[in-house]
């Protein structure tokens, strides 16, 4: 099994997914290596955690089994043309990058390591991230399944699916935080106070995730259930319906998956 962990960018992302992998008992503390190009951003990580701080690219490399790669797209090309000479054939790549095929990051470090490809979302902040993850090498891809359980759920999907699972659930919080805003405003402008109007919007968001995630039947039985006849739950989603909001919603889900694939070809 791989035995130590080096993060590369200490950022939102990587730093909520080594929460996890800490707070899981994952991995110890000492096992994890940090870097960034801003090192006190990398210090401030390792001193709230115990973790070691990485001065070089070539350090991390040097003590690292698995590298996450966390930083963002567009900073990739730069680190592999920087750090390819620092990989070895025994590494692992975890890459959580959005829009970069295996392929991609194998030919930017011209050698062949096993890679997986994870998609979590802005859950892991709070360790109830959806991450979708795929990869070829079965050993690789059970150690990063461990290490993104640190930060709530996994599912394994294929490289294929994976622009589903970023328009899903990958984009998916900003989805529930616009339906919460909605809420929010609408409370608001007839006159609640925003801050309970914010209240109202939330812990039902909650409540709700929290309904659907305990039940053994699916969302949309729930949703009748609430749904009396003749009644206001009613009118409400009556006019969703007619107004097609299923059908706008699905266009928005079409548009996302088209933007990865385009990001993907251009990456
Ligand atoms: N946020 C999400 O919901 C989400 C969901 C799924 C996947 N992702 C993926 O997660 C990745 C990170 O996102 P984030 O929101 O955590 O970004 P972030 O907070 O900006 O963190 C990235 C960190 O990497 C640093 N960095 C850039 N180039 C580097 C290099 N060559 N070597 C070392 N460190 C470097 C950045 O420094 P500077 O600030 O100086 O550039 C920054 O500290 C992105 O690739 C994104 O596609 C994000």
């Amino acid at each position: 099994m791989y035995r130590t962990i080096g993060l590369v960018g200490a950022g939102n992302m990587g730093t909520s997914i080594l929460q996890g992998v800490l707070k899981g008992r994952i991995a110890a503390s000492g096992r994890i290596w940090v870097y960034d190009k801003i090192a006190a951003r990398a210090k401030l990580f390792a001193r709230k955690t115990g973790a070691h701080q990485a001065s070089s690219v070539g350090e991390l490399f040097r003590h690292s089994d698995v590298i996450l790669l966390a930083m963002k797209p567009q900073d990739f090309q730069e680190f592999a043309a920087e750090s390819r000479g620092f990989l070895r054939k025994d590494h692992c790549l975890i890459t959580i990058l959005a829009g970069l095929s295996t392929a991609g990051i194998l030919r930017a470090f011209g050698k062949k390591v096993p890679v997986v490809r994870a998609m979590p979302n802005l859950g892991a902040v709070v360790g109830e991230s959806m991450t979708a993850i795929c990869g070829r090498d079965r050993r690789s891809l059970s150690y990063a399944e461990k290490l993104f359980s640190g930060c709530g759920k996994v599912a394994r999907l294929s490289e294929d699916q994976l622009d589903l699972a970023t328009a899903v659930s990958g984009n998916g919080p900003a989805y529930f935080f616009h339906l919460m805003e909605l809420l929010e405003d609408f409370a608001a402008k007839q006159g609640l106070p925003r801050k309970v109007a914010t209240e109202l919007a939330v812990q039902t968001a909650i409540g709700a995730a929290l309904l659907a995630r305990g039940a053994d039947v699916s969302p949309a039985v729930l949703r009748q259930r609430v749904t009396s006849k003749k009644g206001a739950t009613e009118a409400a989603l009556k006019v969703l319906k007619k107004k097609k909001f299923g059908r706008i919603f699905r266009q928005a889900l079409t548009a996302a998956v088209a933007r990865c694939r385009a990001l993907r070809k251009n990456a």
